[in-house]
């Protein structure tokens, strides 16, 4: 999510594969914070940076400057380890680096045109695919060793991605999800989902990605705005809630599967089956809820499904309601949580859970 804007106080952020930390880059340095606590866990102030990737909650993170001094280079990328205060590695490159993403066992950096696909441990190259023109450095990495996808555009004219397997090199297949180029995407954490937002913002789409069929599409709004950030629910099977946020102020909440049997929740659950076939091209607004006011209109944020659980009848045992906490950070120095609810009655209600400053918090 790396951004350099002259209005943001924070250039780049990134939560960690499971949530459990997140990293913002700023004109001074990067922060680390627990996610659960809130709590800034390292600190760096030696100047700006634009990207910011942990590794799980390893020490180990890959960083790259702003280019504000020679010795920050953005073409420049350190695997900087925590522990030591020292960087353990760097890989220098002849273009910008655009995004970053890591798993256990790759290590990957987007460049204006081409994606560096490195073994994580000992460096060496696996795989260099060249891409279409992607300045953005738009990409979508899955952190599952079982389907660990890499997802990058397709074209700059239409809404299409590719997606590769960067562990056994192969390029899987091709979504056709949107007329007009992409802005935001994002791969579910077992990578069988992707889902995926064009320019116009309008519509999300969600393709189960084994066969690339067009599983759910959803209407945010009926004006164009731009979506900064896509996040899938945690849930470690299907996902059961997909959140956009986006320059209207407003995050988006879809429920996926859910929605689609409201009136027999307790039986087929809040997920229901998401394998689609009879629910393509959906639009239906009942999947839809609406945060509004969340996020600061205009303003860059990134949202991510922090926690999933269900709320039971004990006697009965029958789904009272999804409960789900978002943690939102905004560039311009916060950081927020809101508690959602959606009870059987598919009714939102929503509150403030935390809020902090970034910037001021030590
Ligand atoms: C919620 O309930 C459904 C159906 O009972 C179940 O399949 C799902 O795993 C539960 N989700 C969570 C997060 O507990
Ligand atoms: C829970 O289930 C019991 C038994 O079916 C029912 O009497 C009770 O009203 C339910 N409670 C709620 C909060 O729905
Ligand atoms: C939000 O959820 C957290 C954790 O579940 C809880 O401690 C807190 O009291 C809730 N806050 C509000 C405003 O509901």
């Amino acid at each position: 999510m790396a951004n350099h804007s002259s209005t943001s106080s924070i250039l780049c952020a990134s939560f960690n594969q499971d949530l459990s930390y997140f990293a913002v880059g700023t004109r001074d340095g990067f922060r680390i914070f627990e996610t659960n606590s809130g709590k800034l866990c390292y600190e760096r102030a030696v100047g700006a940076f634009v990207i910011v990737e942990m590794l799980f909650s390893s020490s180990l993170i890959a960083i790259v400057g702003a280019g504000d001094q020679p010795s920050l280079s953005p073409r420049r990328l350190s695997l900087f380890n925590t522990a030591s205060g020292a960087a353990s590695k760097e890989l220098n490159f002849l273009t910008s680096i655009l995004a970053v993403r890591m798993n256990r066992e790759r290590l990957v950096v987007i460049l204006q045109d081409k994606a560096y696909v490195y073994e994580m441990r000992s460096l060496s190259i696996v795989d260099i695919i060249d891409t279409v023109p992607n300045n953005k450095g738009l990409c979508a990495f899955s952190p599952c060793l079982d389907a660990c996808y890499l997802a990058l555009p397709a074209s700059t004219t239409k809404g299409s991605a590719l997606l590769y397997n960067v562990m056994n090199r192969h390029l899987h297949c091709e979504i056709e999800a949107h007329r007009s180029p992409l802005a935001a995407m994002v791969l579910s954490s077992n990578g069988m989902y992707i889902a995926t937002a064009s320019e116009q913002g309008t519509i999300i789409r969600v393709h189960l990605v084994s066969d690339a069929t067009k599983s759910y599409s959803f209407r945010r709004g009926t004006y164009p705005s731009t979506i900064f950030s896509l996040s899938f629910g945690p849930s470690k099977e299907l996902p059961d809630i997909l959140a956009a946020s986006s320059s209207s102020g407003s995050i988006h909440l879809f429920t996926l599967g859910f929605a689609s049997h409201p009136r027999s929740m307790s039986s087929s659950g809040f997920l229901g089956s998401i394998i689609p076939g009879a629910v393509s091209g959906v639009l239906d607004p009942a999947y839809h809820h609406v945060l509004h006011d969340a996020v600061p209109a205009g303003v860059k944020s990134y949202v991510v499904i922090r926690k999933v659980e269900n709320l039971t009848n004990s006697s009965s045992s029958e789904l009272l309601a999804c409960r789900a906490i978002l943690s939102v950070i905004t560039y311009n120095g916060f950081f927020k949580e809101y508690n959602i609810s959606i009870n059987a009655r598919n009714e939102l209600s929503w509150a403030l859970g935390r809020e902090f400053n970034l910037l001021t918090v030590t």
